[in-house]
């Protein structure tokens, strides 16, 4: 049987106007569809009462704590939304028999140039877990929230989010490449990027599938961010010159990991999608240039 009410938070975000425009195509489902502004998921109250009265049978979690230099400084505000709000919402989906959906981050992991040599296929999705930086601690106390509540719950792990809404690494790739003559890009970090659209695709698919547990979602290959700060100025006919750093020359205030690579076998098996790096990211210039 398939999900027949759902329940979106954080549809203002990135992802969240992503899953907006899904729902835009299926009519035979009842959306509950929350932004910050009717759905501040720091109050449990407010939480509480919005899943007991529309009684969903999925909540989807698009809302979440991202500026993940900041969080280095304001991890309690990190925490807030990333830790203690998801564990009222995965709680209030007990409540209710709801199945909680939940967005988490290849920043869960270590990252250290050791693990590209012990998973050159990426993570799997029972690698250990040892984050770098604040916010990716945040997003690891999130899911574990999820995991002690006894909930009905898919966490899915994506990485290098990139889609036609919101900030990502296209975009500001495309906005620099359109004003400069040159861009320097770190070629030592690497993995492999997550496209929106290719992630509300194999949400469907998973919840359909009536699979719970952890997923990891990304393209298949593995590449550096100059690597794709390539493909992305010459797909869109830009000139700049784009210059291969080291992340020693890109210093920021949180550490990123180095490797970051998710495997997506569990889903590539399962559900016989592989989601190429290179046509997603045609497909998303096609909508954005
Ligand atoms: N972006 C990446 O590269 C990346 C990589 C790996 C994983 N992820 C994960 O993917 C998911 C989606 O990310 P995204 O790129 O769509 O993020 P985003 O564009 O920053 O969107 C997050 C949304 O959450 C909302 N929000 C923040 N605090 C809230 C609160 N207290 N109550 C209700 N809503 C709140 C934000 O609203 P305001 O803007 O008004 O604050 C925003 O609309 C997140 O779970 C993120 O951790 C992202």
């Amino acid at each position: 049987m398939h999900p027949s009410r759902i329940l979106i938070t954080g549809v203002t975000g990135q992802l969240g106007r992503e899953f907006l425009d899904y729902t835009k195509t299926n009519r035979d489902i009842t959306w509950r569809l929350l932004g910050p502004e009717e759905l501040n998921i720091t109050n449990p109250v407010a939480v509480q009462e919005e899943v007991a009265k529309f009684k969903p049978d999925v909540f989807i979690n698009c809302a979440a704590y991202t500026a993940v230099d900041n969080a280095e400084e304001e991890f309690e505000a990190a925490e807030n939304v990333n830790h203690h709000a998801v564990r009222t919402m995965a709680e209030s989906c007990k409540e209710v028999g709801a199945k909680f959906v939940h967005i988490s981050t290849d920043y869960v992991f270590n990252g250290k140039a050791e693990d590209q040599k012990k998973y050159p296929e990426g993570y799997p999705e029972d690698a250990p877990v040892d984050p770098v930086n604040k916010y990716g601690l945040s997003k690891l106390n999130g899911e574990k929230a999820i995991q002690d509540s006894g909930s009905d719950y898919l966490i899915i792990r994506v990485s290098w989010l990139c889609g036609k809404y919101g900030h990502n690494f296209v975009k500001s790739m495309l906005k620099h490449g359109a004003e400069r003559d040159e861009l320097k890009v770190v070629n030592d970090q690497f993995g492999s990027p997550t496209y929106t659209a290719d992630l509300v695709d194999a949400t469907f698919k998973i919840l359909n599938a009536r699979e719970s547990g952890i997923y990891h979602i990304s393209s298949s290959g593995m590449i550096t961010w100059h690597e794709f700060a390539t493909e992305i100025i010459s797909s869109a006919g830009l000139k700049a010159k784009v210059t291969p750093i080291t992340s020693d020359q890109w210093p920021m205030k949180a550490k990123r990991p180095f490797f970051s690579k998710l495997n997506n076998g569990k889903f590539e098996k399962k559900f016989k999608t592989k989601y190429d790096w290179k046509s997603g990211l045609r497909k998303l210039l096609d909508e954005i240039t």
